[in-house]
């Protein structure tokens, strides 16, 4: 369907044709007084100064042209030229309607040239606990890849695991001081490894923070470390089958964690799937002449002169020959590029490492790696913070790990819903898990990502404002309603509104594809959250001044349910590209 807007503008900019004037005056917003019109044009203002001419001039010639137009049942020109534009109720119906009768789309076209995109998101460590810091990278970039998908990309999320570097040579040599006789420690060992893991996860995850503790105390022990990395990255058999246990057991324990937010990764590929790459790589950026040897270490410049803050060479091998973040970064889009070819890569990722994607964004493009014509975008996201303002710790001040704090806010779900106590304890824990998660991911999502945010639990999980819990109570009010009216199919029409809040919710059904689109192209699912919080509001004001079921006219009260109905679709809709789901019951 055609966007309101643009048949608007349509419209609009063939009366500034008619009037003689330049159609590009004919732009066409939504209105910033909507006490006085649904829309307003201002391109009588500009154009006075080319035709030098009372714009209010201009505005009377061309709503003269407009008048009569059955779109609109007011264009006015008003001082000192302005154009105020409001729909005829017929046409907003007519618009709702083709919403409510295109199934699951209502009314939103896919993009005319789809793209194949790769997402980078997630991005956990391998044997550390995900942490909160991992958690908005999960959300947001889960988020993105739906709407892409919906818009009519071919979208390819990969979970890039952080499983190359020291973390590991610290794993294997706690290992081996606590296990020395495992197999895998015996160089003279040439037979297969066992199958099993010599590890539970629960170890695993308090290895790592025991290593690294001690390797900060203790030379020694970091000197191990190193070299077990250097020995497990330069091929030792069975740091190799330690590895590959460890990033088993791992990612099964990630995975878990995941589904617990209804994230999912096409590709689990992690930074060691790209070391393969790296020798040919830095090989062909010495031939062609980008990368040079400065201070020791393998650089290419990446400046460019219309910087205003200074970037620095990137680092591709340090005077050790020892491999980067950087070259990992740069190894990856090798492999992104010659087995997926993506049109665009797009990273979710903190944004204190903005310069750093600048830099690998630039030497990927400088050397060939990535061609011109493709598009690599960073989507950095803010810290997410406590109360107190400063990054979100337990309460003890550690780092909180994800499941405890997804814990935390379900058991205030569930306090709150066992406060109303009309569900049995099962429903209401089910229940709990489905709206807290909305708790957490609208409280995430409806920010600009790149802000910091506080996470305050008590407004997350709170039924009143701007939240989760407020949209599927919106959501979970229009089902009831449908369920106690018995309505199943919905064959009549949309008949145009009987009320002021009844238009402003028809009116509001129709900015979904502004909304969406938005989202879409800026990557900024805040712009999904913003556009459902006013339609929830809109739809409650219709709600508290209507009755629908004890309406006696059978047209009319066929209409309202049908109109509950693609309200509901649309906030449905809207909050799966948020990546949550609405319960039957709250
Ligand atoms: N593992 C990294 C971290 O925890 C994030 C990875 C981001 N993606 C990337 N391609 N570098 O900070």
């Amino acid at each position: 369907m055609k966007e309101i807007l643009q048949q608007i503008k349509d419209v609009v900019v063939a009366g500034f044709k008619e009037a003689g004037y330049d159609e590009k005056y004919g732009m066409v917003t939504l209105s910033n007084r909507p006490d006085l019109c649904q829309f307003q044009c201002n391109g009588a203002m500009a154009a006075a100064k080319e035709y030098k001419k009372a714009p209010i001039a201009i505005a009377n010639e061309v709503t003269e042209k407009l008048t009569g137009n059955p779109m609109f049942s007011k264009c006015e020109a008003c001082p000192p030229g302005f154009i105020n534009i409001n729909l005829c109720d017929d046409f907003i119906a007519d618009f709702v309607n083709q919403m409510a009768n295109d199934g699951e789309r209502f009314g939103v076209d896919k993009v005319v040239a789809p793209k194949k995109i790769m997402i980078d998101y997630g991005g956990p460590n391998v044997a550390k606990p995900l942490h909160v810091g991992h958690l908005r990278s999960a959300i947001i970039g889960e988020s993105i890849k739906r709407t892409a998908r919906f818009m009519g990309d071919e979208v390819i999320g990969d979970v890039h695991l952080g499983d190359w570097g020291l973390q590991m040579g610290l794993i294997i040599t706690e290992l081996k001081l606590r296990k020395p006789e495992l197999v895998y420690f015996d160089e003279n060992y040439d037979g297969a490894y066992p199958t099993e893991p010599p590890f539970t996860i629960s170890e695993l995850e308090e290895i790592y923070p025991c290593a690294s503790g001690k390797s900060k105390e203790d030379e020694t022990y970091k000197e191990a470390a190193m070299t077990a990395t250097y020995e497990l990255q330069h091929g030792r058999r069975g740091y190799q089958a330690l590895l590959s246990h460890i990033l088993n057991v791992s990612v099964s324990d990630l995975k878990k964690n995941y589904e617990k937010l209804d994230v999912t990764f096409d590709l689990w590929k992690g930074e060691s799937d790209a070391q393969e790459y790296i020798p040919d790589m830095v090989q062909k950026m010495k031939d062609d002449g980008f990368a040079y040897i400065s201070e020791g270490a393998l650089v290419v410049d990446v400046k460019e002169e219309t910087d205003t803050k200074e970037v620095p060479p990137c680092m591709i091998l340090k005077s050790d020959g020892a491999s980067l973040y950087n070259t990992t970064d740069l190894a990856t889009l090798v492999w992104r590029m010659k087995d997926y070819n993506p049109d665009s890569v797009i990273y979710v990722v903190d944004k204190r490492q903005e310069l750093y994607f600048t830099q690998v964004f630039r030497c990927a493009k400088k050397t060939g790696i990535v061609p011109a014509d493709k598009n690599l975008y960073f989507v950095g996201f803010g810290t997410m913070n406590g109360k107190d303002g400063k990054p979100f710790k337990t309460r003890q001040g550690g780092v909180m790990r994800l499941e405890y704090l997804l814990k935390e806010v379900e058991d205030k779900m569930l306090e709150k819903i066992k406060e109303n106590g009309t569900m049995d304890d099962e429903m209401a824990s089910v229940t709990a898990q489905v709206v807290g998660l909305s708790a957490v991911k609208y409280g995430d999502l409806s920010n600009q990502a790149s802000k910091d945010y506080i996470f305050d639990i008590d407004r997350f999980t709170s039924a009143e404002g701007n939240t989760g819990p407020y949209i599927l109570y919106t959501i979970v009010r229009c089902k009831s309603i449908l369920s106690k009216a018995g309505a199943r199919s919905f064959d009549g029409d949309i008949l145009p509104a009987h009320s002021e809040s009844e238009r402003a919710l028809q009116l509001e059904l129709t900015k979904l594809m502004a909304s969406l689109t938005a989202a879409y192209e800026d990557m900024a699912p805040h712009k999904i959250c913003a556009y459902i919080y006013d339609l929830a509001n809109a739809f409650n004001r219709f709600y508290h001044d209507t009755k629908i079921l004890t309406e006696e006219d059978e047209n009319v009260k066929a209409s309202y349910l049908k109109l509950l109905n693609v309200t509901r679709g649309v906030l449905e809709k809207s909050i799966d590209l948020l990546g949550f789901k609405a319960p039957e019951r709250m």
